[in-house]
This record gives C-alpha cells, sequence and structure tokens, in this order.
C-alpha cells in the first residue's frame, strides 16, 4: 500500500499527507453542490471518487485541478496550501472522457505537446514518447492521425498524453465512460496495472462500483455533494455504515428489523415477520434497544435451509449464473435474494432462510435513496434478468 511523506519536527518525525483537503465546500449561486469534505490521500494511491451523477464528483476533481476554486476550505499538497497556484502550475494532469486531443495533430503530436511546450530536447522528447506509447501499449502509433484511431486508442493517447510529463499526480474524469463494455473492462486491467507499475497517484472519478471495485486502493463514496465513507474496497463492501453504501456497492437485501441490544461492534436484532440475530455494526452511529433498524444482508451471507431459520419464504425465481445461482425469495411480500450452490436439485417452493454466522451488518433506520433506484443497480447483468424459474 502506497505511504506517505514524512518531515522532521520537533517531537520527531510528523507525516506530511501527500494530498489533504479540509473543509472544502462549494456553492454555486445559492445551490451548495459540495457540503465540507475532508480526505486525505497518500502518495502513490489509486483512489477513486465513487458516486451517482451529479453528487459532486467532477466538482471536487476540478478543486483538485484548479480549473474551479472552493467556496471554503483547504487544499493542501505536501504540504503547501494551493489556494493561490493556477491550474497550470500544479503539478497534475488531467484525463477526461472526451480525451480533448487536438483532431489535426499526430499521435506523437499529441503526447509531445506537453513536454515541447515546456522546451524539451528534440532528443528527449522523442525518447519519452516512445516509451510513454509502448507503456500504453500503442508503440507504432506515433505518425498515425488521431482522429484515425478507435475510442480506446484515443483514450490511451489521451492517457500518454497526461502521464508523458511525469505529474505528481493524474486527475482522471469517468476516463472509460465513453467507451463500450468490453474495451471498458480491458482498458480497467490496463489502467490499474499501469498505475501499481508507474506509481503515479490516481484520483479518478467515476459512477461504476464495479470499476471502483476493481482499480482502487481506496474510493470515497459521495452522495449528494458530501463524502459518506472511505474505504478499501473490501471494507467498503463488507463493512457499509448506511444503507446508501450497502445499496450502491453491490447487491444488498435490506429488512426491516428492531434493536433488542447494541454494542460498540455489533447489535442484536429481531427481524420484523422473521427470528433474531447478532449483525456486525460500523461506524459510529449510535442504536438503541427497541428503535427500528435495517439489516444489510448480501445475497451470500444468506442460504437456503440450515440449523437456525431466520426467515420463511416462498422461493419465486431461481436464476443460474454459472457460479453460483440465485434464489429470489419472497418474504412477506418483499423479494429476498439469496446465493445458492449450483449443486444438487434446485431448492422450491416453501423454503427456510438462515444467515450464515458471523456474516450480515446492521445499520440505521434510513428510507432507500432515490438515486440509487435511479442509477439503476449495475450487478442486474442479461444473464440475471434471465427469467428460468
Ligand atoms: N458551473 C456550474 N454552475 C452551476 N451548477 C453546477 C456547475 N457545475 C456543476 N454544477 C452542479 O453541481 C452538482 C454536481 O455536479 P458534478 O458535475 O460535480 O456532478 P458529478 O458527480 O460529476 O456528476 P456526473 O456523474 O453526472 O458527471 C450538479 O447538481 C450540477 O448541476
Ligand atoms: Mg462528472
Amino acid at each position: 500500500m502506497p505511504g506517505g511523506i514524512h518531515a522532521t519536527t520537533a517531537d520527531g518525525p510528523a507525516p506530511i499527507p501527500f494530498l489533504r483537503l479540509s473543509g472544502v465546500t462549494k456553492r454555486f449561486d445559492e445551490t451548495q453542490v459540495l457540503r465540507s469534505t475532508d480526505l486525505e490521500i497518500a502518495q502513490g494511491e489509486f483512489f477513486t471518487l465513487l458516486g451517482p451523477s451529479g453528487c459532486g464528483k467532477t466538482t471536487l476533481l476540478r478543486i483538485l485541478s484548479g480549473f474551479e476554486s472552493a467556496s471554503s476550505g483547504e487544499v493542501r499538497f505536501r504540504g503547501k496550501d494551493l489556494g493561490r497556484t493556477p491550474a497550470e502550475r500544479r503539478p497534475f494532469n488531467m484525463v477526461f472522457q472526451s480525451y480533448a486531443l487536438f483532431p489535426h495533430m499526430s499521435v506523437a503530436g499529441n503526447v509531445a505537446y506537453g513536454l515541447r511546450t515546456k522546451g524539451a530536447g528534440r532528443e528527449e522528447i522523442r525518447e519519452r514518447v516512445r516509451g510513454i506509447l509502448e507503456l500504453v501499449h500503442l508503440p507504432d502509433a506515433g505518425p498515425r492521425p488521431v482522429s484515425e484511431l478507435s475510442g480506446g486508442q484515443q483514450q490511451r493517447v489521451a492517457l500518454a498524453r497526461a502521464l508523458v510529463n511525469e505529474p505528481e499526480m493524474l486527475l482522471l474524469d469517468e476516463p472509460l465512460g465513453a467507451l463500450d463494455l468490453k474495451l471498458r473492462k480491458f482498458l480497467q486491467d490496463e489502467l490499474r496495472s499501469i498505475q501499481r507499475r508507474l506509481g503515479t497517484t490516481f484520483i479518478y472519478v467515476t459512477h461504476d462500483q464495479e470499476e471502483a471495485l476493481a482499480m482502487s486502493h481506496r474510493i470515497a463514496l459521495m452522495n449528494a455533494g458530501e463524502v459518506v465513507q472511505v474505504g478499501g474496497p473490501r471494507e467498503i463492501y463488507e463493512q457499509p455504515q448506511s444503507r446508501f453504501v450497502a445499496e450502491f456497492i453491490g447487491e444488498a437485501n435490506v429488512l426491516a428489523c428492531k434493536v433488542l441490544a447494541a454494542g460498540r461492534n455489533e447489535a442484536e436484532v429481531v427481524l420484523d415477520g422473521g427470528g433474531a440475530c447478532t449483525l456486525r455494526k460500523y461506524g459510529d452511529a449510535r442504536l438503541v434497544p427497541t428503535d427500528p433498524a435495517l439489516a444489510v444482508v448480501r445475497p451470500e451471507h444468506l442460504q437456503i435451509g440450515g440449523a437456525e431459520p431466520l426467515l420463511k419464504g416462498v422461493v419465486r425465481q431461481n436464476v443460474f449464473l454459472g457460479t453460483h445461482c440465485r434464489y429470489d425469495v419472497e418474504v412477506d411480500g418483499q423479494i429476498v435474494r439469496v446465493a445458492g450452490s449450483t449443486a444438487g436439485a434446485p431448492a422450491e417452493g416453501a423454503v427456510e432462510i438462515c444467515l450464515v454466522p458471523g456474516r450480515g451488518v446492521v445499520v440505521p433506520d434510513e428510507p432507500a435513496s432515490a438515486v440509487v433506484q435511479q442509477a439503476g443497480r449495475q450487478g442486474g447483468s442479461a444473464a440475471e434478468d434471465a427469467d428460468d424459474a
């Protein structure tokens, strides 16, 4: 995992964060689009800003780049306040969804542009352009006009152009957003491996949770102008602190329950219309006995049958997904999704659902977020939508 840089103070070495945002807000006229945001990003991190459309990801990225100024708060880079540093003097580069290449120039001309404006020598430019085009797997594309290249190739040129200046940080705003799914997945792997190889700090914006999980060291999940949770992919998937996080990342059954007893890290709850169980608890929300709360249970945290049934329902659909199958079980009018093995005969009819011990999370009661529903669950592939009950 990437680390920070260190400076010595009277008290011994104190880490200076590579990048630190403190209390950053943004207002456009009367509209508050970013609420107070605090973030620390380490050198070498692949850090992703993830969230639904309109939540403020691009605004935050533009504040970092210097294209936009914050309404209040501070951005410090290696300890230095960037408030008065204009975009062109910040040691960062940006990559956009729209490539923003010079269409009349060759690939090499595009990549070399930044080096030329900095006054680099011919030989140095040639060497660096060659090296970077190799890195993005376009070793022979130098002389070609960019307009002849495919979208995926153009995005690699844009990446090469941004990386050739060896920026301290690369800011990428949905760089794969315009590409079809297959190319997108392929370039996700490439971007990830380029980032890991170079060790350049990437701040990456996406609204695609799978992309964020696959590529990032850490993710900041945003909703309505606010960072709601920051953590590594596994942490943010396994330890959601709110309903929004649980539903935005991966697939979750959200079941109404009542708190029976609550400790620091877990709570005893009873599901509405079901049994009692112990669930993990993350974050510092206080849960009090008899309060309503929500049990967040991933399909793989549930199984059909077992010693301590939690819920009873009727299998409405059994969907074969290759590695596993998914049961849609109707419980009191709500569909609960349960992951099952593909071995043996599939379960049918009335069933009992059990919790895999140690799994499941309790979060405070909160209505479903409209934005999650609008964004649509991205896990719903064509195969999953097939009706083969
Ligand atoms: N220049 C501007 N003037 C007024 N409002 C703006 C401006 N730029 C952005 N906004 C508003 O700020 C909010 C956040 O916009 P932003 O572009 O940061 O969202 P986003 O998370 O990048 O969304 P998307 O995923 O759709 O790109 C939106 O409601 C948007 O309409
Ligand atoms: Mg955006």
